[in-house]
């Protein structure tokens, strides 16, 4: 007789042995394991710079007012019919008005585009070049663009049509026409000038402003934070004077930082923290840090779905600042950075954090968690004691899509800036000024400060009464700020994502901060 007497024994005593030879069904990676896809994003138009447009090419004419500038690239009867339309259409150069001509001579097309601001304003070089790179995105023929005068007009414009010909299509496998990857030449007097200054600092700029579009762009399945770090790391590989320290989440642990891996806890991919040196100047470092939540759900505390999606470009600010850090060390700008990205994915599960829940940081303070949703400012918390307190940074800037509340304040061409110090505000403000990434400053009051005391911990990250939601989440993050280092904090919740296309941002991800923190960085040093 068998020893096995009823099936179920059977299968019992096999047991051990389909576990060694049947693969197991548990899955062996994170996520489906196929990645949506391994092509990269179709080709850009490569930048050049030339004195001569070449013969019979489409233009992009740059105008200061309605009048057309001395150009060879128009012979005396195609000049006379392209002001002809400038009269009928009545184009008077301003800022967004743009005027398409076909059919005229031996030009497959030409297109004006308005450079003039109000009358206090300087010219604007970027913001057409920029349309007419969006407008002319598939048509394929060359392209060059006449009427930017000088050097920096040239490469101002080339900068503009770099980042307005930004496009996030490596997943897109059914189009009718993919954009042109035909070259675009910048032509005037000042060619080689605009070159150099192109390959020393504006090229970089755009690069690297579109490195963090991608970021932001890319969906949670593709970026997490391990992910981030290997991409971003890639991006420096062979950059001078740079130094990559990543802390994995034993490290993190052994520090204490419970805030941040708190906010992680409850995903399968660990939290992160990248901190990146760039060492081209002298002095202490200023120190950028950014939020890095690579997807929020909102945990346990969990978002309605109604545009959660929007929730993976969570970790823009950490982008932003990796992205302005690389843009200096390309370009062997003069200054010491140090940037470090917070990274954690805030994911509901088992082992996910509540609210309720008292978590320690690296300096020993302790926050009561009402909202698992409040992430960000959990995450800033260990990264801007860790960075004060590792590099000892002249100052510090934070940037973070970190409330609903400055979107509805402000809107999507202002972030929003506190500080404590009015020098501090007025030297980030001039900063965006200059780079055209626009700030509003928003109040920081000692009211709001014991606003976000806890009954129970040091500080409660969420459940604020008596203070706007924005300065609550500014007063979190001071509070982990010694008043004796100058810190400015930027919420850019409102601007990472546009809804629509706006000159230098398609559709989509902006890349916001880089140009800001890229500009802020050269007016700022010890
Ligand atoms: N990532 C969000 C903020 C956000 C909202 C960014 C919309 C971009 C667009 C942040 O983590 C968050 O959830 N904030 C809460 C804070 C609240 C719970 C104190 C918010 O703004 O509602
Ligand atoms: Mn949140
Ligand atoms: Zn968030």
């Amino acid at each position: 007789m068998s020893q096995f007497k009823t099936p179920g024994l059977f299968l019992l005593a096999a047991l051990p042995l389909l576990a060694i030879s049947a693969p197991t069904h548990a899955q062996s990676v994170l996520g489906s394991g196929v990645p949506a896809s391994s092509e990269p994003n179709s080709t850009e138009r490569p930048v050049s710079f030339a004195e001569q447009a070449p013969p019979n090419g489409a233009l992009i004419i740059l105008m200061q007012n309605e009048s057309l500038p001395e150009t060879a690239a128009l012979s005396a009867n195609e000049r006379s019919a392209v002001e002809a339309a400038i009269a009928s259409a009545s184009f008077k150069g301003e800022s967004g008005q743009t005027l398409e001509l076909r059919g005229i001579g031996g030009h497959p097309l030409i297109l004006l585009a308005g450079a003039a601001q109000s009358s206090s304003e300087a010219l604007d070089w970027r913001s057409p070049a920029g349309s007419a790179a969006q407008k002319l995105l598939k048509e394929d023929v060359e392209l060059a663009i006449l009427g930017a005068t000088g050097a920096s007009a040239m490469a101002d414009a080339a900068l503009g049509f770099a980042l307005g010909q930004y496009r996030f299509d490596r997943y897109q496998t059914d189009v009718d026409k993919a954009p042109s990857s035909r070259k675009v030449t910048v032509v005037g007097a000042d060619a080689s000038a605009a070159q150099n200054l192109w390959n020393s600092r504006h090229k970089h700029l755009a690069e690297s402003v579109n490195m963090v579009r991608d970021l932001q762009s890319e969906p949670a399945n593709t970026i997490y934070p391990q992910s981030f770090v290997d991409r971003v790391s890639a991006a420096f590989k062979g950059v001078g004077n740079v130094r990559i320290e990543i802390l994995d989440e034993a490290a993190m642990r052994k520090m204490n930082m419970g805030a941040i891996v708190g906010v992680g806890q409850g995903s399968p991919r660990g939290s992160r923290m990248m901190i990146v040196t760039y060492s081209g100047g002298t002095g202490a470092p200023l120190a950028l840090a950014g939020k890095g939540i690579t997807f929020d759900t909102g945990g346990i505390s969990i978002k309605p779905n109604k545009g959660m999606w929007a929730m993976k470009a969570d970790m823009s600010g950490a982008a932003a600042v990796m992205g302005a850090t690389l843009s200096l060390a390309k370009s062997r700008a003069p200054v010491n950075i140090v940037a470090v990205a917070a990274l954690a994915e805030n994911m509901p599960g088992a082992n996910a954090q509540r609210p309720g829940d008292v978590v320690r940081t690296y300096g020993g303070k302790t926050i009561e968690i009402l909202s698992t949703d409040a992430e960000g400012r959990l995450v800033l918390a260990d990264a801007v004691q860790y960075v004060a307190d590792r590099y000892k940074p002249f100052a510090l800037v934070d940037i973070a899509t970190l409330t609903g509340s400055v979107g509805r304040a402000l809107g999507d061409e202002y972030a929003g800036l506190f500080a404590r110090e009015d020098k501090v505000a007025q030297r980030v403000l001039s900063a965006a000024e200059k780079s055209g990434e626009h700030l509003w400053q928003l109040p920081l009051h000692p009211a709001y400060a014991k606003a976000v005391r806890s009954d129970i911990a040091d500080v409660k990250n969420s459940g604020v009464t008596g203070a706007p939601g924005a300065s609550a989440g500014a007063h979190f993050i001071g509070y982990f700020v010694d008043k004796s280092l100058p810190w400015a904090h930027l919420d850019i919740a409102g601007v990472d994502w546009n809804s629509s296309s706006k000159p230098l941002t398609p559709k989509g991800a902006s890349g916001f901060g880089v140009r800001l923190l890229d500009q802020l960085a050269r007016d700022w040093t010890e």
